[in-house]
């Protein structure tokens, strides 16, 4: 298989429980996948294998031709924090922060001067439509006013690869499909590819292909929109 980000033949349990038995998948730079399947089926398992946050017992994943799981941890954690980003369900912004500063961080986090990162978060504040939160705290803003700050934050760096478990999944589907449509077009003007789980078909319409987990396998549904 080839791609930017490669899972092959992946395994999984928990105690028991099989959540990967045998999962292949792979996302091409710049590609929005939606990652389906009811609750429990092992989405988000294999959305933990595909960022490193997790390592299968076996099969192996692979980012641009290396190896995951063959890396050391600080090479890891360095592609955690330069090539991908992370939005997931709720409570991933700092409180303290307000969403501007929410968004500079991981910039700030490099290296960046404060002037320089402000300017830039600004700048994906606005792409996302919500310049009018940028000194408001977390707390004092909607749902879908957060979760737009979540997606600001993740693109800032110039992420290759967005993981999002459920972006949506505590939005009403109004500020959902805000979320989604503000989200896909910010990742295709970066170039960035998104892995997306959902259990909603209307989310995943967003998606360029959908891949369904079940038994523990990955089916592409190869669907060209
Ligand atoms: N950390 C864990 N400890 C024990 N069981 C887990 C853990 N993570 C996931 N599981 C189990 O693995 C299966 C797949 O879980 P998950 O990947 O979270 O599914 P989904 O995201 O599709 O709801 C489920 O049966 C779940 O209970
Ligand atoms: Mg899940």
């Amino acid at each position: 298989m080839s791609g930017l980000l490669v899972a092959e033949d992946l395994h999984k349990s928990f105690g028991p429980t099989a959540a990967l038995d045998g999962a292949s998948m792979s996302v091409a730079a710049g590609e929005i996948v939606a990652i389906m399947g009811p609750s429990g089926s092992g989405k988000s398992t294999m959305l933990h294998c595909l960022a490193g946050i997790i390592r299968p017992d076996a099969g192996k994943v692979s980012y641009r031709d290396q190896e995951l799981s063959a890396m050391s941890d600080s090479r890891r954690s360095a592609l955690r924090r330069g090539e991908f980003g992370f939005v997931f369900q709720f409570g991933q912004l700092v409180p303290e922060l307000t969403c501007l500063e929410n968004v500079a961080l991981p910039l700030r986090l490099d290296g960046v001067r404060r002037k320089d990162a402000a300017r830039r978060a600004a700048e994906w504040l606005d792409r996302l439509e919500i310049d009018d939160v940028a000194g408001k705290r977390p707390g004092e803003v909607s749902g879908g006013q957060g979760q737009r700050v979540a997606v600001a934050r993740a693109l800032v760096t110039g992420a290759r690869v967005v993981f999002a478990d459920e972006p949506t999944g505590a939005l009403d589907s109004l500020n959902g499909e805000r979320v989604m449509r503000l989200f896909t077009a910010a990742a295709r003007e970066s170039g960035a590819a998104v892995v997306l789980v959902t259990h909603e078909a209307r989310v995943a319409a967003y998606s360029d292909r959908e891949i369904v987990v079940r038994d523990g396998k990955a089916l592409d549904l190869e669907r060209a929109r």
